[in-house]
């Protein structure tokens, strides 16, 4: 069926999307890369659906903080931020981050927005002179409530980061922040999905219920910020400069009509740590100068690495470069986006990195690519041409597809994309059950069935182009790739949900030999810098002196294909599984402790090695009759899966 390229001719659809910008005191690192990711994800998925995409993401440069920064470093704050852009805009490039504008809060325009904005409150009477007294963490540069209590040196600690908070008392100006306390209750009660997930809101409402104090939005102590119109001695406080950021990066005082077509902005992103100031302070901002507001924040969790909070002082900030060095940018982008829903705080490990890439991308997509297009190469030189009738197998298949697409979709518009990716991959392990159940490498054998071992791969080849689609907003190098070796000469970029069509892949074009899609990397050469800290394990007397067998020896070994069927928890325990598995004629049971390493859903279906004739065990009560083979890497399982299909009960040499 010839699918369309063109996007649909009617108005387009508009979609305007911001990440926060990022303090330029460090370089990044995963966090930043969290936000960022996202935003881009759902930036492709846009435009895939037909709409034109404004996607924002900059540095906040100004501010105590950075000033105290650079002053450490031995730099100007300029110099500082300079370097720190750099390192941020070439690690968006590396992860595939296509944004539209990279705003820079030094930038003049911005400045000139800021002191217009401000200006304008100011004559509408909704900014004041006054003299502000209390307590400031510059970490967070935000103000510290007043009931936090002073320790025995007469100091306070800043709730949220837990640094030392600098006592203040200047002239300043104030915004009338507590005069927007009922008028922002009605807006949250008018649109309860402002902020998002729900649990955020209710933690909004509650603390604008309260009732608000007016905010101090200038210093008199910081040089590092832009001066209030009309009197210097003041700059702007750094968050009312920042927050700004959202209306002059998408024209605001440089461009009307880019302006007036994106604003107001569809999500802006955020960690919860920001979230007070993106829920109540930039809506009463808006408010005040008139603007209409913007229709979603969207606050996202935190990511720890292994369960504890990365900082410096602690040396476990995760750099995504080194990530980055090893694997590409899909299967960060894959594991961050897939691991955790996106309101929910995550954990990263290497290990349970290395997990994902190795079971979801390699076994599960890797394989699933590279076997359908070995066996085009294979069985029809690359070319299929002569494809058989359809049959009902295969329009389960295509229906699969469909539902699964619908749904990822509704998933990705609602940013719920870990349930997305979920759906890709039962859609994924649906095209390797297809293979299973219609056993290409079998009707190969048979010439006469030549049309019906096209039609299979030619739907398993449909398949992978629909699985490309569907994978590109958040792996777009990956699916790309796919898309190439299907041997699509237009781009995928080009292409459009509604118009895309199951079987809309062209017969007859030439496949490309498959090419690796995602690489195998050791635990070892992936835990870079732990590796450096640690000695190396000391070898057991057994394994100084090896004990060689004969050949007959190791033939007394039977090993055979084993396919998993079923995988249970061994109650009360955390690492047992009991499994069935089949060895073509016969099903066994067995005990294995994988439970920390595999899910059920990794393992089901999967075809594995088993010593078929080792003696019967029982294990918690359970009898184990056979066991599987696994690498033992640091004391974690890593289970080599069979890449072709082979039929279970096969021996194994
Ligand atoms: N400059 C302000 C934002 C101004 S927006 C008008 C700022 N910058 S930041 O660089 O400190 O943080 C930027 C974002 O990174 C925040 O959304 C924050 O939640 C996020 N993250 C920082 N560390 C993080 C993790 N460990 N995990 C996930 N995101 C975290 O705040």
């Amino acid at each position: 069926m010839v699918e369309k390229q063109a996007k649909p001719s009617n108005q387009p659809k508009k979609f305007y999307i911001t990440t926060p910008i990022y303090y330029v005191n460090d370089i990044p690192h995963i966090g930043h890369a969290y936000t960022t990711i996202i935003a881009d994800s759902i930036t492709r998925h846009k435009k895939l659906a037909g709409y034109e995409v404004y996607f924002l993401t900059g540095t906040d440069e100004h501010g105590q903080k950075i000033e105290k920064s650079a002053a450490e470093k031995g730099l100007s704050p300029l110099e500082l931020a300079d370097k720190v852009v750099g390192r941020f805009k070439q690690l968006w490039k590396e992860l595939l981050i296509n944004y539209d504008f990279f705003i820079r809060t030094t930038e003049p325009f911005h400045e000139k927005g800021i002191q217009e904005i401000f200006q304008r409150l100011k004559e509408k009477g909704d900014i004041y002179k006054g003299i502000y007294k209390g307590w400031y963490c510059v970490s967070c540069e935000n103000f510290l409530a007043e009931d936090i209590p002073q320790d025995e040196d007469g100091l306070k600690t800043c709730p949220d980061c837990g640094q030392k908070a600098n006592q203040v008392a200047e002239d300043c100006y104030f915004f009338r922040l507590s005069a927007y306390r009922d008028k922002l209750l009605t807006f949250y009660q008018q649109n309860p999905n402002f902020v998002r997930p729900p649990a955020r809101m209710n933690e909004v409402v509650s603390f604008v219920r309260q009732g608000l104090k007016d905010l101090s939005i200038t210093r008199t102590t910081v040089r590092w910020g832009i001066p209030v119109p009309g009197d210097p001695e003041h700059t702007i406080y750094v968050w009312f400069d920042a927050l700004h950021n959202y209306l002059t990066g998408i024209g605001y005082g440089w461009n009307k009509e880019l302006f007036a077509k994106f604003w107001p902005a569809d999500i802006h992103l955020i960690g919860k740590d920001i979230l007070r100031f993106h829920a109540i302070f930039w809506p009463a901002f808006l408010m005040a100068a008139g603007f209409p507001l913007p229709h979603c924040v969207f606050s996202h969790g935190w990511w720890l690495k292994d369960e504890t909070k990365m900082s410096k002082s602690k040396g476990n900030v995760l750099d995504p470069s080194l990530i980055l060095e090893d694997f590409g940018p899909d299967p960060l982008r894959y594991f961050l986006l897939r691991e955790v829903p996106i309101g929910l705080d995550g954990n990263f490990s290497h290990e349970g990195f290395l997990h994902r890439v190795n079971s979801d991308l390699a076994n599960d997509l890797g394989n699933l690519v590279h076997r359908t297009l070995t066996m085009i190469n294979n069985y029809f030189q690359g070319n299929l041409n002569e494809v058989g009738d359809e049959t009902s197998l295969d329009q389960n298949l295509q229906a699969a597809f469909e539902k699964a697409k619908s749904q990822v979709i509704a998933h990705y518009d609602d940013l719920a994309i870990n349930r997305a990716l979920e759906e890709i991959w039962v859609f994924v392990n649906q095209v390797n059950k297809y293979l299973a159940e219609n056993e290409p490498w079998k009707i190969a054998r048979r010439p006469e069935k030549r049309p019906r071992l096209a039609r299979i791969l030619y739907q398993a080849g449909c398949a992978l182009r629909g699985i490309a689609l569907l994978i590109y907003p958040v792996m777009p190098a990956s699916a790309t790739k796919i898309w190439e070796m299907l041997g699509e000469k237009t781009k995928l970029t080009d292409r459009h949900y509604d118009q895309f069509r199951f079987d809309g892949w062209e017969k007859g074009l030439r496949i490309s030999p498959p090419k690796p899609l995602f690489p195998r990397v050791k635990l070892e050469d992936f835990i870079k810098g732990k590796k450096a800290q640690q000695p190396p394990p000391k070898k057991t007397p057994k394994e100084e002196k090896m004990e060689m067998i004969s050949f007959d020896e190791f033939m007394k070994i039977d090993l055979r294909v084993g396919e998993i069927l079923t995988v249970e928890k061994v109650e009360g325990t955390k690492k047992l599984y009991k499994i069935q598995v089949s060895l073509g004629e016969e099903t066994r049971q067995m005990v294995s402790g994988i439970a920390e390493e595999y899910k059920p859903e990794d393992l089901t279906g999967k075809k594995v090695v088993v010593v078929a004739n080792l003696k019967p065990a029982v294990i918690r009560g359970i009898e184990s009759q056979t066991m599987l083979l696994a690498a033992d890497v640091n004391g974690q399982a890593v289970i080599p899966f069979f890449i072709e299909d082979v039929p279970a009960g096969a021996k194994v040499r």
